[in-house]
């Protein structure tokens, strides 16, 4: 806070305490004039109603005193006057910190825990996905969907159905998350429009989806192209994360728009690295849980020394 604003802050807490301390101190010690029968004289709705005059409760007075004083002690204990930092030395950082490293300590043990057993065998462990699941909706819910179901508008992909980009064991899915992926699809419209929904329609014949047949047929001719990363048969290669394309399963849709969309200008799938926002234990329970998605249940069979 610069100096400026400190002094207007203090300002305003001396004029607000100041007249409303002025206005208790002085209310008390007012001599209302009152008449003979103990009213003040106003009178109201055609003299039925006569203001009387009584001296405050005691407890009102107390109560209100009592309040000067909490205020006037918050004040002088905490921050809160301007730039001071209150005799206490308070501050919100250090009860964060504090709070933090009390839960460290309580998760350190389990974590170290956790870290004895791979992944696969960490998928078993309730305790272990709850928290993953947890941390994944904090982190990585907003591409992937709370669920792990994947976003097409994205390229973010299903993480639950076992098909994956990159490899879906416990050390494949542990890389993704710590050093990130970038799937680099090349855009293709230099073959001309008419290759392009050629091979279109070539791809949607892979997966038995509905097409072209004499258009799937010239495509086919042209899938050389591609088949250095997608493979031969279109089943894609996970060293490259270039996707198999014969399985109807598709990261930014499978209807003949999205696939040409993505044959003529390429698509580019970013998951940014992890490694210094999570660290190694934080991005282990989370592919727990991923990997638990696609294998079975969670929480049974759980390796003991891991409860
Ligand atoms: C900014 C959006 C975004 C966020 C946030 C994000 N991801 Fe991703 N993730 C992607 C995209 C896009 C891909 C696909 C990359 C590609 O196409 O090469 C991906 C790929 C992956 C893969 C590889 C899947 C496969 O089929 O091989 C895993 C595993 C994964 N993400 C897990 C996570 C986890 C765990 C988190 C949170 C810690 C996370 N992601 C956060 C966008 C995101
Ligand atoms: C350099 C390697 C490479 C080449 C060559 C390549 N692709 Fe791809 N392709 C990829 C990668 C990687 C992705 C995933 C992009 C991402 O993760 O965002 C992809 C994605 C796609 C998709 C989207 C799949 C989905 O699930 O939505 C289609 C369709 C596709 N490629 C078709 C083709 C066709 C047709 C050719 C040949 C003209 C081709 N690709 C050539 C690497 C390649």
């Amino acid at each position: 806070m610069s100096a400026f604003w400190s002094a207007w802050v203090m300002f305003l807490i001396v004029l607000n305490l100041g007249i409303t301390l002025f206005l208790f101190l002085w209310g008390q010690r007012v001599e209302i004039p009152t008449r003979a029968d103990g009213t003040s004289g106003h009178v109201w709705a055609h003299g039925v109603l006569r203001e009387g005059v009584r001296r405050l409760p005691l407890w009102w007075v107390l109560l209100s005193a009592s309040m000067f004083v909490a205020g006037f002690a918050y004040l002088a204990l905490y921050p809160g006057f301007g730039r001071s930092r209150g005799l206490l030395g308070w501050t919100s950082h250090d009860e964060l910190a504090a709070a933090t490293q009390r839960n460290d300590a309580v998760l350190g043990d389990r974590m170290q825990r956790y870290s004895l057993y791979p992944i696969e065998e960490l998928a078993r462990d309730g305790g272990a996905t709850r928290m993953g699941h947890v941390l994944f909706e904090d982190n990585c819910a907003a591409c992937h969907g709370r669920e792990a179901t994947g976003n097409p508008l994205l390229g973010a992909p299903n993480l639950a159905d076992n098909d994956w980009l990159y490899g879906g064991d416990g050390k494949a899915i542990m890389t993704s998350i710590l050093d990130g992926r970038h799937g680099v699809m090349p855009p293709w419209a230099s073959l001309g429009e008419d290759n392009v929904v050629s091979l279109a329609n070539y791809v949607l014949s892979l997966s038995g989806a509905a097409h072209d047949d004499a258009r799937a047929a010239q495509g086919k001719a042209l899938f050389a192209t591609c088949a250095a990363c997608h493979g031969a048969e279109g089943k894609g290669n996970p060293a490259l994360g270039a996707p198999n394309l014969t399985d109807n399963i598709w990261l930014y849709g499978g209807d003949l728009a999205s696939v040409e969309e993505s044959i003529r200008h390429g698509r580019g799938g970013v998951m940014p690295a992890w490694r210094a926002r999570l660290g190694e234990n934080d991005a282990r329970v989370i592919a727990a849980w991923i990997y638990s998605l696609s294998h079975g249940n969670a929480g049974s069979g759980a390796p003991a020394a891991a409860r």
